[in-house]
């Protein structure tokens, strides 16, 4: 059933720094920083993962003044209505192979916590989350190098709550939408981000098996569809997406049977209508 139409948006409730402490109190992050108006969670993490932020670092704001997406586009975080979080990710021993799959990771952590609340999420590769074919969630990982070792990874998580937090429909590359509309009724924020840094520290501890892999997969939109491929030197690809492989690039086959694979990058995938 849509319930969209059903839905009248409310009051927004800001976030109480003690209650954020304390609903998290059992996640055994490597720290916590909360700002009820910040630039970027992705900067500021960056920023202390320079000074040393510990594994499982977090960086909350309410609200985000240059939040960043993809491609260097902006994200919008209006405070009251959306979750913006950066976490530092340090590759524990036997993780360096995995790397490659924390974008998945954050994810699938996103669709478990959508999938406790009854909805039906999936995967636009690499990861943004979906509902009802409309961006719910979008993720910016970015990678910290030492040498040709990964120092960290700043994953970002952005999740549309309340349809307030959806920019206007000029400023979007793709259809989206926010949990809150999409489920016909109000989402606690506090509740949701535990049950995403939950599940994101349960999946974590299986990444390197394929239960991981086969879970990913199974969420990912468009599977054996036709999907339009472009790089960042805008050339365009028509192809039928197959799966995903081991280190998560995604497999695809053209028209002729030919399978090829999209490694991570500047790569954006659209159905084709
Ligand atoms: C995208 O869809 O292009 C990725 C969007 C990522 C947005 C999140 S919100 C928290 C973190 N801080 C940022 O500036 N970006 C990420």
């Amino acid at each position: 059933m849509n319930t969209r139409r059903f839905y009248t948006p409310g009051a927004f409730y800001l976030m109480e720094e003690h209650s954020l402490r304390r609903i998290l109190s059992d996640i055994p992050l490597g720290g916590l920083r909360y700002f009820e108006q910040t630039g970027s969670t992705n900067d500021v993490a960056l920023a202390w993962a320079a000074e040393g932020a510990p594994d499982l670092a977090l960086v909350c704001a309410e609200e985000q003044t240059s939040g960043r997406g993809r491609s260097d586009r902006r994200w919008f975080t209006p405070p009251g209505t959306a979750l913006a979080f950066s976490l530092v990710l340090r590759p524990l021993p036997g993780e360096e192979q995995s790397v490659t799959l924390f974008s998945g990771l954050g994810a699938m952590a996103v669709c478990q916590a959508l999938e406790m609340r009854e909805l039906h999420p999936e995967i636009k590769w690499p990861n943004d989350v979906l509902l009802n074919h409309c961006k719910v969630c979008g993720i910016l990982a970015e990678t910290v190098w030492m040498g040709e070792r990964v120092d960290c990874i700043v994953l970002g998580i952005g999740v549309n709550v309340k349809p307030e937090a959806v920019p206007p429909s000029d400023l979007l590359n793709f259809p989206s939408t926010s949990i809150e509309a999409e489920i016909g009724k109000r989402v606690d924020r506090l509740n949701l981000l535990r049950d995403i840094l939950q599940a994101l520290l349960y999946w974590r501890g299986l990444l390197a098996r394929d239960d991981f892999l086969n879970a990913w997969e199974k969420h990912l939109a468009f599977r054996g569809e036709q999907v339009e491929i472009r790089t960042e030197e805008d050339l365009a690809r028509i192809a039928k997406v197959e799966g995903l492989e081991r280190d998560g690039s995604l497999r695809l086959s053209s028209y002729d049977g030919q399978v090829f694979m999209v490694q991570f990058g500047e790569v954006h995938l659209r159905p084709v209508l």
